[in-house]
């Protein structure tokens, strides 16, 4: 028996890879620091937690409507509204996860030969456009631009097939924001070539310097922007499986086929945690985008001390990627000896698309200590080479 032929083209998760590494290290008894997997070391607000285990204790535990509790469509409706980005219930889609949704709305939106354009270095979307059958262009996005879309690199990959623009800021592995100017440029050029915008903003509460705009409030992008976010980074809540999609109501609609032909709908008392966490207090949120930018001046003023890392200052998410040219060695080659001689995990650029190599990408949502433990250790461990 053989699997089916489009998984030899499915490409395996880098982050997961390192952190199965990393597992394996520590089964043998050494002591490593986890700084590859994107996920908030803050415990979910009591509040949150109180509000799934009540809906519990109140039988809550059926089917719900496939795309989602209306109550929590409603707020989700609400919290938006109070960005500037109109939704209504009807074009709002819960899911078991961000990434559910991304998944959803490629499904929906793509047929095969389609292309999508992707600003790389970037997270791994490109195992889910291949799954439904679509090819991933990518447009490099440059340290010296801050990361940041261009429209002119984005204008020169499209072609006939190009149907979707995937954008993800903040981004990333690059912490990097996009400006309004940057995404005004972009919406006049998916306007003008009748292209869908999908708007992967599940970072856009970890901002640290400026602000950030969503594409879907710009004008005439309501109709083609497939807006996503979800519950994992901003309630540090990765476990529960909660994200959204907010799209035109004629593509939620077909979005919504596609949860029932895969989950039937996101978990019941999870979808009442999730009102909780949207209509209950924000200082949490608050509370912990404070930490991470304490902790983002640690390490980016750690990396730029130490030789060969030259790391620019993210302004969001929680990521830090310092360029390593100045080392002369790959970035999985530099991720395999970091781990095995400083026991510090960390993702190889070269998991970010084509433009990724060079770098190296630092999770800080760890704590405090964690930080400053694994640049002395990385210190040490440079100087040995
Ligand atoms: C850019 C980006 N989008 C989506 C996700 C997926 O989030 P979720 O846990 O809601 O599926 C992640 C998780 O790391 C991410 O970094």
């Amino acid at each position: 028996m053989r699997p089916a032929k489009r998984m030899a083209a499915m490409p395996a998760s880098g982050t997961l890879r390192m952190l199965d590494l990393a597992k394996r290290l520590e089964r043998e008894g050494r002591d490593i620091i986890h700084m590859e997997v994107g996920e908030p070391d803050f415990d979910t607000p009591e509040h949150v937690k109180r509000a799934a285990s009540e809906a519990l204790e109140k039988g809550m535990t059926k089917y719900t409507p496939s795309a989602g509790l209306p109550e929590l469509r409603e707020a989700i409706a609400d919290h938006l509204s109070s960005k500037g980005i109109a939704a209504s219930p009807k074009e709002v889609i819960v899911t078991p996860g961000a990434k559910h949704a991304i998944f959803c709305a490629m499904a929906a939106a793509l047929d095969p030969g389609d292309e999508v354009i992707i600003p790389s270095p970037c997270w791994t979307y490109e195992g889910i456009a291949r799954l439904v059958g679509a090819r991933v262009v990518y447009v490099e996005a440059l340290q010296e631009d801050g990361f940041r879309p261009r429209v002119e690199a984005i204008q020169e990959k499209l072609s006939p097939k190009t149907r979707l623009l995937l954008l993800n800021y903040p981004n990333n592995p690059t912490g990097a924001v996009a400006e309004r100017g940057d995404l005004k440029a972009i919406a006049d050029l998916a306007i003008d070539r009748e292209l869908w915008v999908l708007s992967d903003e599940i970072y856009d509460c970890l901002v640290y310097e400026g602000e950030h705009t969503s594409i879907a409030s710009l004008p005439g992008m309501h109709e083609r922007t497939i807006y996503i976010n979800g519950f994992s980074k901003a309630y540090a809540m990765t476990g529960w499986r909660l994200g959204y999609a907010v799209a035109p109501a004629e593509l939620v609609a077909e979005m919504v086929k596609i949860q029932q032909a895969s989950t039937t709908c996101p978990t019941s008392f999870v979808q009442v945690a999730g009102i909780a966490a949207l209509r209950g207090p924000q200082d949490c949120v608050e509370r912990m985008r404070e930490e991470y930018r304490r902790r983002r001046d640690v390490i980016v003023d750690g990396l730029n001390s130490i030789e060969g890392f030259e790391c620019y200052r993210p302004r969001g998410a929680f990521y830090a990627f310092p360029s390593i040219v100045g080392l002369e060695m790959k970035s999985m080659e530099l991720c395999e000896y970091l781990l095995r001689e400083a026991g510090v995990a960390a993702v190889p650029g070269s998991e970010f698309g084509p433009y990724g190599e060079g770098y190296v990408r630092f999770s800080y949502a760890t704590s405090m200590d964690n930080i400053k433990k694994a640049m002395g250790r990385i210190e040490e461990a440079i100087a040995r080479l």
